[in-house]
């Protein structure tokens, strides 16, 4: 019989990209969406939905009955934690054998930012809940960059905080395939694990910027901007205040060099290269380019 895996932030970008590296094994994939509305592509792809909310216990045991393995994505919020700690005891009440959590590089009770700390809370309760578990923590996505995609289409320019600090970003489709690929193999094999999914090399925004221009043909600015106007550009885009002090921390860290190093973990896991940041680029080069 096949296991059921339940996939959680089923309507964001990690998620999404391991419903598409599941779709051709032979699991039956099960989505948890907090909104049905939303959830009407995933439902075109074969998938089940349940409608629950990890921020409320009592909407989910009947989501989680039945289900073999668990993958836990929590968006970045301050109630993260406790969504994370309502997912595992809700798998621990229906039986899951396995739980695959998505935490984030650097986590750790020290970590330079509140993304990290939060994470290294949940974390730390999925390790001492007695279930099987395995943690990613990846490195900075290579898709965040298309949340500028439209400035860099229109403006040919993006702003950040970030110094000209390396980071060893990776593509998402990369994660997912790890995560698809640890949610597959046997329930022990990957037990008490923590991976670190990077890029194949540490690259600055600067370097960023001149790859997007040699994918799209189109010249590409990287502009270094000082924490306060990164700060009030995000706050004047109707970002919060939390989640705009979160990505001040990031730029902050990764202009120290906090963020300058790449893992083997991708090839390890999945026996080739990462993607590089050019793959990335060439690959979504339509996104970047004005529509106009
Ligand atoms: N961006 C990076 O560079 C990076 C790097 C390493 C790790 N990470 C980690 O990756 C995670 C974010 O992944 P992502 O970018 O794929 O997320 P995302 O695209 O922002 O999607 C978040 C998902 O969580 C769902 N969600 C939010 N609150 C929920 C709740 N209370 N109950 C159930 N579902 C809820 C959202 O559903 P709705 O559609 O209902 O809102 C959405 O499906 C974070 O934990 C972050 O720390 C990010």
């Amino acid at each position: 019989m096949s296991r059921t895996v339940l996939i959680t932030g089923a309507t964001g970008t990690v998620s999404g990209a391991l419903m598409d590296a599941l779709s051709d094994v032979d699991v039956d994939v099960r989505a948890l969406v907090r909104d049905k509305a939303k959830a009407q592509d995933i439902e075109s792809r074969g998938v089940q939905v349940r409608v629950a909310d990890l921020g409320t216990p009592e909407s989910l045991p009947g989501a989680f009955e039945g289900v073999n393995d668990l993958w836990l994505l929590n968006a970045n919020s301050p109630r993260a934690p406790e969504n994370s700690i309502n997912a595992v005891w809700a798998a621990r009440h229906a039986g899951v054998q396995r739980v695959v959590r998505m935490s984030a590089v650097g986590a750790a009770h020290d970590a330079p930012t509140r993304s990290g700390r939060l994470h290294a809370l949940a974390d730390h309760q999925l390790e001492s809940s007695g279930l099987r578990w395995t943690i990613l923590r990846p490195h900075f996505f290579m898709q965040n960059l298309l949340d500028y995609a439209d400035t860099i289409a229109e403006h040919g320019a993006f702003y950040l905080n970030a110094g000209e600090g390396r980071l060893g970003m990776v593509d998402v489709r990369d994660v997912a395939e790890i995560a698809a690929k640890i949610l597959t193999d046997e329930p022990d094999h990957h037990h008490a694990k923590v991976y670190t999914p990077t890029g194949p090399e540490a690259i600055s925004f600067t370097q960023v910027a001149a790859q997007l221009h040699e994918a799209i043909g189109n010249n590409v600015s990287y502009v270094a901007v000082p924490d306060d106007a990164a700060r009030q550009a995000m706050l004047d885009a109707g970002l919060s205040e939390w989640l705009v002090g979160m990505l001040v921390e990031y730029g902050q860290a990764y202009s120290t060099g906090w963020s300058d190093y790449t893992t083997n973990d991708v090839q390890e896991l999945l026996e080739r290269q990462p993607r590089r940041f050019a793959d990335f680029a060439r690959d979504h080069a339509a996104a970047f380019t004005s529509k106009r």
